[in-house]
């Protein structure tokens, strides 16, 4: 059954904002730090330049607040009617303390709870369902949804092969009863432990508790095997998409805007090509911001708001450490 059928109210998403810092680390940068080159990311990864918040004393929270007030000024949100603030992030500004209480605090909600969910690179996504299901039971009404990454506070830029991917960035969405027939249709879910060492950051956590040792190591930064995750990542997007496809009866044609996780354009067109939808309904924005985690698809959503019209039809797709992966098919509920 479609998860539509199911809820008791339609949900939606009814505002965006996004926020990305302004220092740009351009290929040219990089080139200066490892040793690569412009062509060889460009090539393999379609990025050109990504964002890196350099603000002292500043992380995670920051961006989201930016990316939060963002959407207030837009429309006309007053702080103090939202309910929760669900905040997906893998970057938090400290542990044990969640980052989205600060933030709460920080917006002015001071009607509202707030709590981060970890989901990687399908943080967004998984936060999505549940800022959702908040919504269509009825209990709350007006739900603020960030992802939120500062991916340069766990990077290891002496190593070639992942410093050049991850950005920082910000997106919000507001999720509220919809005002018409649109908004959250249906999605698809799914995670699978078993392959975490292939992407994660291995201290830090109750497996390997910070130690000297390990940051001797390097555990404390973000580890990946790109070509491993590069394979699942192509199967994970096609099939939760074909999933969702298949069970709403959404031919390609109909599609009218794909928004896959921004991890690489490679993977992006791998994944288009076979789902055989062209390539102007699929949105990107990889070139200027990288990898940013959690943040790749309400910077989507917030890059591209103008080219979304009232019933487009939209599927996000992503795939992330964990693995955490899924689709979601929604409707657009304005103009
Ligand atoms: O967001 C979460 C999910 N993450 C993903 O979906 C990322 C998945 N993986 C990828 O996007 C790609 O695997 C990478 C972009 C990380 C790497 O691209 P690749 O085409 O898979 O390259 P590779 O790892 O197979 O490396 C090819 C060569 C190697 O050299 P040798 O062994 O052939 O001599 C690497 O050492 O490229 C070398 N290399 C580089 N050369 C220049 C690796 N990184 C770099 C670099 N500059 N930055």
């Amino acid at each position: 059954m479609r998860m539509s059928d199911r809820l008791r109210n339609k949900v939606a998403i009814t505002g965006i904002g996004g926020f990305v810092p302004d220092h740009v680390l351009s290929n040219a940068d990089l080139e200066k730090i490892v040793n690569t080159s412009d062509d060889w990311i460009v090539s393999r990864t379609g990025i050109r330049e990504r964002r890196i918040l350099k603000e002292k004393g500043q992380g995670t929270s920051y961006l989201s607040v930016k990316a939060i007030n963002n959407l207030f000024s837009k429309n006309n949100i007053d702080p103090k009617t939202v309910d929760a603030v669900i905040l997906a992030t893998i970057t938090p500004d400290v542990l044990v303390a969640p980052t989205a209480a600060y933030v709460v605090s920080e917006i002015g909600a001071s009607n509202a709870f707030g709590f981060d969910l970890g989901a990687a690179c399908s943080g967004f996504l998984y936060g999505l369902s549940v800022a959702t299901n908040f919504v269509a039971s009825g209990r709350y009404k007006r739900v603020l949804l960030v992802g939120a990454d500062m991916m340069s506070s766990i990077v290891d830029y002496t190593d070639r092969a992942t410093c050049i991917l991850f950005g920082d960035g910000a997106g919000a969405v507001l999720l509220e009863p919809s005002p018409n027939e649109y908004g959250i249709e249906d999605e698809y879910l799914r995670s699978d432990g078993t392959n975490r060492s292939l992407l994660q950051i291995k201290s830090g956590g109750a497996l390997y508790p910070t130690s000297l040792e390990n940051v001797k190591k390097g555990w404390h930064r973000i580890y990946q095997d790109g070509q491993a995750v590069y394979k699942y990542a192509v199967s994970g997007m096609l099939s939760a998409t074909e999933t969702i496809m298949n069970r709403n009866g959404l031919d390609k044609d109909e599609l009218d805007f794909l928004l896959p996780h921004q991890a690489n354009k490679r993977i992006i067109d791998a994944t288009a090509n076979r789902i055989g939808i062209s390539s102007d309904k699929v949105l990107m924005n990889i070139d200027r911001y990288g990898n940013t985690t959690a943040a790749t698809i309400p910077l989507l959503l917030h890059d591209f708001e103008r080219s979304f019209k009232k019933g487009s039809k939209l599927i996000i797709t992503t795939f992330g450490g964990g693995f955490t992966w899924g689709s979601t098919y929604l409707t657009w509920a304005y103009d």
